[in-house]
């Protein structure tokens, strides 16, 4: 098992992140066989698709790699680095540019969402994104790649570069990844309206829950978010036309490791007044520790940024035959 996945060190990480994501990392991680390898990487090159300071690029990388420290990403088990220190990724999503066709990055929900309604005024580096993404996994034979849901559109156009790819050279290559969506937390929405996701360039802070925020902030968060006026029901139809009433339910199954059916047996008939300040805690008792542990990483930032030089190091050594490989079958090795 070959794990890969990779976040972009825009903003602060969420509760959204975290639980469609980086708690699935931390757990692949800790389930690891002998011969598996786990790569786990800040995509600070996907970070230059859209306006970004330098120095806030190079301060969020360090922060957000304590923070996956503090998550609990191990840099003895798990290879743990920045994207930009590995060229072969930029290398190899040049070569396949040449395989991905535009009509797919065309259709990719992030392009037109982010680009809106000028397409023209957008980077080149936005509409080739998901290629970049796609060299990111195969490169490494990467099998399997926990994600949230909206990155499930970019793997399978993944997958149908290598497929085009080892039919275009007559090769077989690469391996199709298969995305690893979070069964409990698949897409968390903003606390501020339950059909958007939570994300991280939402301008208003208050529709995500940082894992930077203090307790009283979380807890007023949740007391602000958007809900109805309706108790809990007794079972998840109950919650199907209440998207905020759903997420709130989920992010809290989600951390207490219990199913939403269950979730919902234990506080079926209370109203938010009393489920708000149960999922505050319950979100305290997570993120605080991260947090904590993330400040006192922080405190010398040099030693994160030893961390990810040598997990670049890992990660070039892994990305070799690969790259080789690829160059091999378009013809760049002479
Ligand atoms: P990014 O930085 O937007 O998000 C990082 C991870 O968090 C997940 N996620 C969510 N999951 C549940 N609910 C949410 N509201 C939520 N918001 C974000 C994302 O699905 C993702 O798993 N393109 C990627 C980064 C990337 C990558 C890769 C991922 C670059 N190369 C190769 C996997 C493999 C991105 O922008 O994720």
């Amino acid at each position: 098992m070959r794990v890969v996945s990779g976040i972009q060190p825009t903003g602060d990480l969420h509760l959204g992140n975290y639980l469609g994501a980086i708690s699935q990392w931390v757990a692949m991680q800790d389930a690891m066989e002998p011969g598996d390898e786990c790569l786990f990487f800040l995509a600070d090159l996907h970070a230059l698709t859209v306006a970004i300071d330098p120095k806030e690029l190079a301060k969020n990388t360090i922060e957000m790699a304590a923070t996956l420290l503090a998550a609990g990403i191990d840099p003895d088990r798990s290879v743990l680095f920045n994207q930009a220190r590995v060229p072969a990724h930029s290398e190899l999503g040049w070569i396949l540019g040449g395989t991905a066709r535009i009509g797919w990055l065309n259709r990719m929900t992030q392009w037109k969402d982010k680009a809106g309604k000028n397409r023209e005024g957008a980077s080149v580096g936005l509409f080739g994104y998901p290629v970049l993404q796609a060299a990111d996994v195969l490169l490494y034979q990467g099998t399997h790649v926990p994600v949230g849901d909206d990155q499930k559109q970019h793997l399978e156009l993944a997958r149908d570069i290598a497929a085009k790819f080892n039919t275009d050279y007559d090769i077989n290559l690469f391996t199709p990844p298969k995305p690893l969506i979070s069964r409990a937390a698949p897409r968390i929405m903003s606390l501020r309206d339950g059909e958007a996701k939570m994300s991280k360039s939402d301008p208003s802070d208050q529709s995500r829950i940082n894992l930077s925020d203090d307790d009283d902030t979380i807890a007023a968060k949740f007391r602000r978010a958007r809900t109805d006026p309706h108790p809990l029901p007794d079972n998840p139809a109950g919650l199907e036309a209440r998207p905020e009433a759903r997420n709130l339910v989920t992010i809290y199954a989600a951390l207490a490791d219990k199913s939403v059916e269950t979730v919902l047996a234990a506080h079926a008939g209370q109203g938010f007044g009393v489920f708000k300040p149960m999922l505050a805690d319950l979100t305290i008792a997570r993120v605080g520790p991260i947090r904590d542990r993330t400040a006192a990483l922080l405190e010398d930032g040099s030693a994160v940024a030893a961390v990810l030089a040598h997990g670049a190091e890992r990660a070039r050594t892994l990305a070799a035959p690969m790259l080789r490989a690829a160059q091999e079958a378009v013809g760049l090795q002479l």
